[in-house]
């Protein structure tokens, strides 16, 4: 394959830095600590780590309000740090990318000091002002539980500012060709300092127009294939990846012709992975797969079951939204905005064989799996955390005080009781034959052996019980069966004549006839490789 298509069949691993490894004993992870567990990351197989924020911030939203683009916040190291872990990241053949911030800052940020304070800097225009609060009527709020308005009056400046997120978070001024210029010379920094692309965050409300929801404005796009095509020139091969929660349908054109994201978070068959093994039916993810437009030949879904926000529900009906909540929130301290803030395990009972059938899911449907970090063990949470903090706890590496991950005081609590570190931990697991890390190792193993996963190709195959997913891939003259049971019992189906013959079962190792019924055990996977 084309090298600069790596992200295609890449498995990747998403970072909360933080809570990752602390290697100076301050209670705070650092990228000396990634680049200390370089061998787990490896032997894990992931290609490719995202870095959550590790830019200087005053940590309103954990780095997600950027006080200096241009420099590490001093808790995670320093420059010289960052590019030690890149190189020895890529002699590992591991790639990494970070995130950028496109379409706010924190109002720490010398450009929103300076813009607050003199309506005649030139600063002033970085920023979204008005006198009054009543423009954009139309833009939804996204942090519904604690944003009364997406304008917040600013004493010092005399004017309401924007902002979609926190109102320590303000939203940069895409007007200004000023702002465009700045992004651009970040995302040329860290590029040229040989990080392999970015998770860009919140992209769909660069833009606002009066009488729109200020989402995906074709104004946007076009400042994002700016973006891409400044990237293509300078840095081929590195990647840009699309936070936008939205609908199939609204997310595609943010893979324009193949000239915008190379990649898109795949937002709404998540919480249908959830309801199919809750309600044991295929239905919901088969219905918005089909829904899913086709994609760019060079360009990919991102698919995952859990990051470091709560699990949205956004992308679901309001009545799905409610049934989500009262089957995966029965507190309702676990609810949080649109959304749930509970970790993989806790989720699923911490029953192995339905996180185990969740990953099936992730690991063979299309797109490129992203792994949240602590969720190959099936680490806990710690819902007695406000906000998301409560799934950002410290990595459980084994059973020592602090589950290894600092030697001084953590920054956090860690996750208490039966998926606490004690119990659930790297080191124990990897010890383990049959853990869950092995299990989860040997898919990504499996995984990126066989190209068919990572092509666009995936038809349904049509069977009699709908508690049963059953589809194929294909790509260069293989083809792969895979079929998962989401029922907590046995399920029964009668193969079509052109799917009974001879298998390799890709997980087992062993070769399998089918023939004309096939009885899947509750919760039960299948790989299998047709054999010619
Ligand atoms: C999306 C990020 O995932 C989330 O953690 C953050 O709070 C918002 N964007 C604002 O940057």
């Amino acid at each position: 394959m084309d090298q600069t298509l790596w992200y295609k069949d890449a498995v990747f691993y998403q970072i909360y830095v933080r809570a990752f490894y602390d290697s100076n004993g301050d209670g705070h992870g650092d990228l000396n600590g990634i680049t200390q567990k370089l061998d787990y990351l490896q032997d894990l197989g992931v290609d490719c780590l995202w870095l959550m924020p590790i830019y200087p911030s005053p940590l309103k939203d954990d780095g997600y309000d950027i006080a200096d683009y241009y420099n590490i916040d001093r808790t995670f190291g320093t420059l010289e740090d960052f590019k030690a872990l890149i190189k020895a990241a890529h002699q590992r053949n591991i790639r990494i990318i970070m995130d950028l911030v496109l379409n706010h800052t924190s109002d720490q940020h010398p450009w929103f000091q300076a813009s607050r304070s003199d309506r005649n800097s030139p600063y002033r225009d970085y920023y979204v002002w008005s006198d009054t609060d009543q423009k954009y009527k139309d833009a939804r709020i996204i942090f519904v539980d604690t944003e009364p308005s997406n304008w917040t009056w600013d004493e010092k400046a005399g004017q309401y500012f924007w902002h979609r997120f926190y109102a320590s978070q303000p939203d940069l001024n895409y007007d200004n060709p000023k702002v465009q210029n700045e992004m651009l010379n970040v995302a040329h920094f860290w590029l040229a300092l040989g990080i392999d692309g970015f998770r860009a965050d919140a992209v769909p409300y660069l833009f606002e127009r009066e009488g729109t929801n200020c989402e995906n404005l074709p104004e946007t796009h076009a400042y994002l294939k700016k973006l891409r095509a400044f990237m293509h020139q300078n840095y081929p091969g590195r990647i840009l990846l699309c936070e936008a929660n939205q609908s199939p349908e609204d997310v595609r054109p943010y893979f324009g012709d193949g000239d915008e994201f190379h990649m898109g978070f795949h937002f709404p068959i998540m919480p249908r992975i959830y309801m199919a093994l809750k309600k044991g039916r295929a239905d919901d993810m088969i219905e918005i797969l089909r829904r899913t437009p086709p994609i760019p030949e060079n360009c990919q879904w991102c698919t995952f079951l859990r990051n470091h926000d709560e699990l949205t529900l956004e992308m679901v009906t309001p009545e799905e939204r409610q049934w989500m909540w009262e089957q995966y929130a029965p507190e309702p301290r676990m609810k949080l905005n649109w959304g749930i803030r509970r970790r993989l395990a806790p989720l699923l009972d911490n029953e192995r064989r339905k996180i185990e059938l969740a990953n099936s899911l992730l690991f063979t449907l299309p797109g490129s799996p992203i792994i949240y970090y602590g969720d190959e063990i099936g680490m806990g949470d710690n819902i007695d955390l406000p906000d998301r903090n409560g799934v950002r706890t410290p990595m459980q590496w084994n059973d020592s005080p602090n589950g290894g991950f600092s030697t001084g005081k953590p920054y956090t609590a860690s996750v208490e009781g039966d998926l606490g570190y004690k119990h659930i931990n790297v080191a124990n697991q990897i010890a383990t034959p049959g853990s869950m890390f092995h299990a989860t190792r040997q898919m990504v193993t499996i995984r990126k052996q066989h190209p068919a996963f990572a092509s666009s190709s995936m038809e349904w195959v049509e069977v009699d019980n709908p508690s049963v997913a059953a589809y194929r891939r294909q790509y260069e003259g293989e083809t792969l069966l895979i079929f998962n049971n989401l029922s907590s019992s046995d399920s029964m189906i009668h193969l079509p004549e052109q799917y009974q013959g001879t298998y390799f079962d890709l997980l087992t190792g062993k070769l399998e006839t089918l023939r004309e019924s096939l009885t899947l055990q509750p919760y039960s996977y299948l790989w299998l490789q047709e054999q010619k």
